[in-house]
């Protein structure tokens, strides 16, 4: 029972130096100026939160304005030919993202209205958004304060609680997510961790490589995912083409051209048609 109390207070202890010092770097070294951190417009949002899943933040701060003035509200997204949509993704990679997107602006403005919600079941069952997403569009666009986990915020915690620990378990990890949350200001507060893992060094000691959940990027030079990026680019600058055309200006085998045009068929990019591939409308 004593032990049980000490115990408690040291963790208290820790928990506020923690939280102290992810707040004082904030404050020196924050982000601050973030485009989609100076807005509360929860469609804004979740398209930030969409592209900073896989690309950098540097590639994002290209893009992010871009895709905004083509597509200012959810439904001129909803209403945008699907190669307007792939056209000014390109260079972003990771493709069935903008898919995911437009199919999700179709969803909210037949279901919701036009208006993202706010509910976790809800935002879940959107297209593209897994549970990081729906936690991450909780906290930056109403504030809630919400329990979620990425890249960033693993690897901060394995940094400062596990340190000499392998094979950590995101559910050693949520607990003290959850009791480090500042509930007066979730917002700024996820902010503040995600800038304090960004600083994190992501070398060979990489903190990550602790966890259970740590996943090694493929190269993508060479790479299956690179020849449907071109692929599907050549499709969307086209607009329709046939499997011997497309293979003979990528200078692709009629095989993998073929295998790749079906995989886009498949995943509801395009549609075939008289042995004619097209971007879907
Ligand atoms: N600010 C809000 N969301 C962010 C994210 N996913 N990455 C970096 N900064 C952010």
């Amino acid at each position: 029972m004593f032990y049980g109390i000490v115990s408690s207070m040291t963790q208290d202890k820790e928990i506020q130096a923690f939280q102290a010092q992810i707040w004082a770097f904030y404050e020196h070294s924050g982000r601050h100026n973030l485009p989609w951190r100076k807005t509360k417009n929860a469609y804004k949002i979740l398209v930030s939160e969409v592209m900073l899943q896989q690309t950098q933040v540097s590639r994002v701060l290209e893009k992010y304005p871009e895709f905004l003035r083509e597509f200012p509200t959810i439904r001129a997204l909803a209403e945008a030919p699907l190669t307007h949509v792939l056209t000014v993704w390109q260079g972003m990679g990771y493709n069935r993202r903008a898919l995911a997107l437009k199919r999700l602006a179709g969803e909210v403005t037949v279901k919701h209205n036009g208006k993202i919600p706010r509910r976790r079941d809800e935002l879940e069952a959107l297209p593209g958004i897994g549970a990081y997403t729906a936690g991450a569009i909780r906290a930056f666009a109403f504030n809630e304060p919400e329990v979620f986990i990425e890249t960033n915020i693993r690897r901060i915690f394995l940094h400062h609680f596990f340190k000499d620990k392998q094979g950590i378990h995101d559910k050693e990890i949520i607990p003290l997510v959850e009791s480090t949350l500042n509930h007066e200001r979730p917002r700024e507060w996820y902010w503040a961790l995600m800038d304090y893992g960004a600083h994190l060094p992501k070398t060979a000691t990489n903190s990550n490589i602790k966890s259970r959940h740590y996943v090694k990027q493929k190269p993508f030079e060479g790479s299956h995912r690179q020849v449907r990026g071109k692929v599907l680019k050549f499709l969307t600058t086209k607009g329709k083409c046939t499997t011997a055309a497309c293979a003979r200006s990528l200078e692709l085998t009629p095989e993998k051209t073929k295998e790749v045009l079906n995989e886009l068929v498949h995943e509801g990019f395009a549609i075939l048609n008289r042995q004619t591939y097209a971007i879907r409308h």
